[in-house]
């Protein structure tokens, strides 16, 4: 039987930074609040003209080049994305083909907000081990800034922009097997999180009268009490279907939304400070970009070696949660 394995990881965050002090100056908030409540300081923002699909394919061009496979071997491309280069057609997946000089390979995009990442690891992991794919690249990729209200200080503190992509491989290699991953939603919470309108839902005269129409709305407080108890369901429900013990985690990798969140988890589930991977800070909500940044993070700076198990978690607009036990398996060790 083949199995899925998680080969490389790579990610791509913009040059630009947008701060507390700068929101400071573009909404009525400041450092010492946003700090407290979010634990952000800064987050990144693509230029004009950079789109997500841009980002995206720097990030899977380096996840590519870690892996050791070569793009011809590529035989699909999902992008996990809730701010697309465009709404209807094409997909960003299609365009990061492209760009990445891939041809022949099946793309596309799939929406599930910040739980992004956990769902397209799930289909990559359906796909490899029913045989139909090999080398699947998985992407999250966010402009988050094109969809952010910047009068709404409810909202713009929170997001940025980014993103991360890892190869995903069949493996006859049970050890280097992605050991499950769990996914869920409950649309009776759409509410909670959502873009109104722009899509079918909405009417003409909306769209020609909102020219914020897009723009991301969220009921925050009672997201947050949701993302707590849904997060840690998450990691209860996966570890006690594997049987796995929370000291075999050697790098606990939740939803970046907010360090306040991600504190009441870890500590819910007893993480030690080391477990937990944190990236909040630097790059704000990156949506279904940021799980795979924060991996990125940990591979970069030397943390994340062969063979060690990661625990993915995530919660986001759907509403949607996910879980994934992924043990990093490069083929270059
Ligand atoms: O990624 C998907 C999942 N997303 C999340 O999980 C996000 C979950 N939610 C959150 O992270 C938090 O709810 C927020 C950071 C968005 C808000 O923090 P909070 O502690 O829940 O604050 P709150 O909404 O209960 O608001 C408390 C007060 C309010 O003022 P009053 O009514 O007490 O006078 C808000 O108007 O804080 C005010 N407030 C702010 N003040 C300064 C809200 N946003 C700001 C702000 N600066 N940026």
């Amino acid at each position: 039987m083949a199995y899925a394995a998680f080969r490389s990881i790579g990610a791509y965050a913009p040059s630009k930074i947008l701060s507390n002090e700068d929101l400071a100056k573009m909404v009525d908030t400041s450092d010492e609040w946003i700090t407290k409540r979010t634990g952000i300081k800064e987050r990144r923002i693509a230029e004009d003209g950079e789109f997500t699909s841009d980002m995206g394919a720097k990030a899977a061009q380096i996840a590519l080049e870690r892996s050791g496979i070569d793009k011809s071997k590529i035989d699909m491309i999902i992008c996990a994305t809730i701010s697309p280069d465009y709404f209807c057609m094409p997909s960003t997946a299609a365009i990061i083909s492209t760009k990445l000089g891939i041809s022949n390979a099946t793309a596309f995009d799939i929406s599930a907000a910040c739980t992004g990442f956990v769902y397209v690891l799930s289909i990559a992991k359906a796909f490899i081990e029913s045989g139909m794919k090999k080398n699947i690249l998985v992407i999250g990729a966010e402009k988050l800034s094109a969809i952010t209200d910047y009068t709404d200080r409810g909202t713009c503190i929170l997001f940025g922009d980014g993103a991360g992509a890892a190869v995903v491989s069949a493996t006859e290699d049970k050890n280097e097997a992605i050991i499950d991953v769990h996914t869920g939603a409950d649309g009776t919470f759409a509410d909670l999180l959502m873009s109104p309108n722009g899509g079918s839902g909405s009417a003409h005269d909306t769209l020609e009268q909102e020219a914020t129409s897009c723009f991301m709305q969220m009921k925050g407080n009672e997201t947050f009490k949701v993302a707590v108890k849904t997060l840690t369901k998450d990691v209860v429900d996966i570890l006690r279907d594997n049987s796995i013990d929370s000291s075999e985690i050697k790098h606990f990798v939740p939803h970046q939304a907010n360090l306040r969140i991600i504190k009441a988890v870890g500590e819910a589930l007893g993480m030690s400070d080391e477990q937990v991977v944190l990236t909040v800070e630097k790059y704000g909500n990156t949506s279904g970009a940021s799980i795979p940044m924060a991996i990125n993070d940990i591979y970069e700076s030397g943390r994340l070696q062969a063979g060690e198990l990661m625990l993915l978690d995530a919660f986001g607009g759907g509403l949607t949660w996910g879980s994934a036990l992924v043990p990093f398996a490069p083929l270059q060790k």
